[in-house]
Order: C-alpha cells, then structure tokens, then sequence
C-alpha cells in the first residue's frame, strides 16, 4: 500500500501566520500537522509516500526532504493549481500505479489510534473505504447519507440541506478503480473535481465503499481557533517529560514536556503544556493548553491557551496572554519609553485585541 498526502493550498484563512508558510507547517503542540500525518502513515506500516504540493511547494520540501527522519520515501508532486482533491489524484496515477492507497488531508488532525483501520484496508476486499464523522455544521463538508443497512446511499459535497451530520473526514483509502472515477466525474460548482463525487462514482458503479465512523475528534485545522483546538487536543494526548532543565524554585507537573536544552527559571508551568529545544522560561507563568516552540524566550510574563512559534520573544508584558498563535521572531514586550502607548509593528492581516 501506498500514501498520498495533499498539501498545497494558500491557507488565507490563517493568514498572516500562513503569509509565508505552509498551513501544514504550523505545529501542534510542537510538531507540524504534516509530520503527523507521515507519521500516522508509516505507523499503518506504509513508506512510500507521496506528496502532492502547490505554491508553498519549496518549504514542504524543504522541511520533509526525502522522508529518511521518519524511515518514509517521499516522492513530490506537483500540482499547478488547486483544482480540487480528486485532481490530486488524476496527477498521482503515476506514482500510485495499481497499488492501494490512503489519501490524507496534509492539515487534518485525528485522534491516535487510525492506523488500524488503515492497515485493515490493505487486507480487504473493498474498492475503497472513507471515513465519517459526526459534526455540528455538516454543510461545511462533503456529507453521507447512510441507508438502514449502514451502506452509503448518497454523499453530497458542501449542501445547503444536508440530510445527516456525517461528515466525510479527510483520510481515504481507494484502489485503482478511483482513477475511472477521477477520469468520469465533471468539476463542480466550484471548478474543482471532487473526491465526494469520484467516490459518488464508485458507489452508483457497484464498487465496494465501505464507510467506517470514527467516534473520536478530528479536527480540519482551517482556522486559528481550529489550530488551538487541536492543540488542546494533542497536548492531552501527549505522554509527558522532562529532557531539560527545571530550576529548584520553579514548579511544573506532570503534564508539563520540557525538550532537550529547554530551561525552566523560577517560573510555573501547569500541563498540558509543551515547552520546545532550547527555549527559556523565565520569571513567568505558563498556563494549561500552550505550547512553546523551539528557540523562544517568555521572560516576567504570563501566557495560557496559545501557540508560540520558533525564535520569538515575549517579554515583561503586564497581562496574560491567552487564546493566541504567535508567528516566528515575534517580539511582544513592554516599553519604558514615554508616551505610555501601544507601539507595533504589524504586518499584513495580523489581529491584536488589546485590554
Ligand atoms: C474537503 C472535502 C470534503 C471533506 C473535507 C474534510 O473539503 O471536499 O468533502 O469533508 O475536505 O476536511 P475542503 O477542505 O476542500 O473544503
């Protein structure tokens, strides 16, 4: 079996965090959603991978490169606009050839424990197999409809009146029949070809789709409220430890990491938290649901509910900082200088909400 990962697209919705970077490349809690998903492949026991990227192609390759950090073969692929999922597919036959495949949303993040039903595909019979979920806003998705036998009956991409709350999750496992799918579907209101109306193809063609629901969270992480979500989530998951320094006057517990090369200077830290290599905790507080990249300085000041980034520097700031994602080299601090006033330097769609 085979792995497809998809992980071009601007990812304007995080803008400006994405401005200049891949959205897979943001991390979660301290790793970026597209090694989780490389990871979560070879765990089904799958090393050769491809990887179909767009515009933001040069830093995925720069940060992935042949895949040999995470025992993987990657192969790039090339795609010239995003002209939907199941044009990713089209161009991928190559790569793919007759084998059976997962394809994996580059940006999605599922509770542990898929690989199973990955690694079950393999040894089916079954032309492909999705995966559904229940969610809250289904017209946001592709959506299934399930008959009394459990079987697919129809799968609709993004309706207005959608007539369940399943929705389809970005993990699916096909066999080369997909390609005549690919090849017979017409691109939707959208000007993209769907995989839900590739996958509408096999089922209306007696192919065998067999939809699984997965009863844990998952997350599509679109937006930055969706990346602390999945933040919270993973750093709850996490199995914690400590690899770097914790000073004597300082107090962590035990949902606390603490990388190689960390320091932890009289300061609190209360888990799930995650504080990355060589960064510095000092005179500060750091609160549930964060996680500090590598490289970073919090020093006098208090922050909770957030992703901070790689190199950036958040100094004596009077209040708590919460619910924020805060880019690389970012420097938040206070000034002694008069006037007594907010000074920023911000760029392009950044977002500040002030006290
Ligand atoms: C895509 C699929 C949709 C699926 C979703 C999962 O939507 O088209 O069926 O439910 O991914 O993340 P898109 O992200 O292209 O809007």
């Amino acid at each position: 079996m085979k792995g497809l990962i998809l992980s071009g697209g601007k990812g304007t919705r995080l803008y400006p965090i994405t401005y200049n970077r891949a959205k897979q490349l943001v991390p979660v809690a301290n790793k970026p959603v597209l090694i989780r998903v490389i990871e979560a492949i070879k765990e089904a026991g799958i090393n050769e991978i491809g990887i179909v990227i767009g515009d933001t192609g040069d830093e995925i390759r720069h940060a992935v490169g042949a895949g040999r950090r995470w025992g993987v073969d990657v192969t790039y692929i090339e795609q010239d606009a995003p002209l939907g999922l199941a044009h990713a597919v089209k161009i991928s036959q190559d790569f793919l050839g007759d084998d059976r495949f997962v394809m994996f949303l580059g940006d999605n993040v599922i509770e542990g424990g898929i690989s199973q039903l990955i690694s079950e595909f393999a040894e089916s019979e079954w032309n492909s197999q999705i995966v559904l979920t229940e969610v809250d806003e289904p017209q946001h998705y592709g959506v299934a409809e399930l008959g009394d036998d459990r079987q697919i009956v129809r799968l609709v991409e993004k309706p207005r009146h959608p007539v369940s709350n399943l929705a389809l999750v970005g993990i699916y496992m096909f066999d080369h029949h997909v390609f005549e799918a690919v090849h017979a579907i017409q691109p939707s209101w959208r000007g993209e070809l769907e995989i839900t109306d590739a996958i509408q193809w096999l089922v209306d063609n007696d192919y065998r789709v067999h939809p699984y629901v997965h009863r844990g969270w998952w997350i599509d992480t679109g937006k930055p409220i969706d990346m602390l979500d999945a933040n919270n989530r993973v750093l709850a998951e996490l199995t914690h430890k400590v690899e770097g320094y914790v000073d004597r006057s300082s107090r962590i517990d035990h949902l606390v990491t603490v990388e190689a090369g960390a320091e932890v200077i009289n300061s609190v830290i209360r888990g799930p938290a995650i504080i990355g290599e060589d960064s510095r905790i000092v005179n500060s507080y750091v609160g549930p649901f964060t996680s500090i990249y590598h490289d970073t300085l919090i020093e006098d000041s208090e922050i909770e509910h957030s992703i901070v980034m790689d190199h950036s520097k958040i100094i004596g700031v009077p209040h708590r900082i919460e619910d924020s994602i805060i880019g690389r080299a970012v420097e938040v601090g206070s000034s002694p200088i008069k006037p007594k006033a907010y000074k920023m330097t911000l760029g392009d769609h950044s977002k500040i909400g002030v006290l």
